[in-house]
């Protein structure tokens, strides 16, 4: 009995480590995934995007501009992911911005937890929302 706890144990810690990283203030976490991603797409953007993020929702039909099909995002770049612009739209920066802006800005809900991550070869600290919501959304890419 004994013995069975004290695998379970080692096992899980063992896996807890795989699932780690590093975040930037030193301290060992958990990295967001996709599913983490889905969720808050789920509740954030799928009113306007659709639960496919296709955008053929009642919500989109009401907006002055129509939300993009996001299961194209890489089709519509010459088949590359283009993550840094995603992410800069979602999160509001205006400086990137090469849209009307019917969309919200989600940054300032965000801006507190950061994780690093690669985008486009640099390794970059994203919020983690942002960083969940950029696994779902490059899963999505037909
Ligand atoms: C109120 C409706 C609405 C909500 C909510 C919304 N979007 Fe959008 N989204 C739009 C519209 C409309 C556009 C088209 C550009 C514009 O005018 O803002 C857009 C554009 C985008 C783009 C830019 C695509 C490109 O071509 O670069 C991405 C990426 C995106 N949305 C992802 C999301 C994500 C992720 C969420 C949730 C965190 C979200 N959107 C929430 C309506 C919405």
């Amino acid at each position: 009995m004994h013995k069975i706890t004290l695998t379970r144990i080692a096992f899980g810690s063992a896996l807890s480590v795989l699932a780690s990283c590093t975040n930037l203030d030193g301290r060992d976490e958990v990295m967001p995934t996709q599913a983490d991603g889905a969720i808050f797409f789920a509740a954030n953007c799928s009113s306007c995007h659709g639960t496919d993020g296709r955008g053929k929702t009642v919500q989109a039909g009401r907006l002055a501009v129509a939300p993009p099909d996001l299961t194209a995002l890489s089709a519509d770049n010459k088949g590359a992911f283009p993550a840094a612009r995603a992410l800069s739209y979602i999160y509001g920066d205006p400086k990137n911005s090469h849209l009307a802006r019917v969309m919200p800005q989600f940054g300032g809900a965000m801006a507190e937890d950061l994780v690093p991550v690669e985008i486009e070869g640099v390794l970059t600290p994203t919020p983690r929302e942002l960083a969940g919501l950029l696994f779902y959304l490059e899963s999505i890419q037909q």
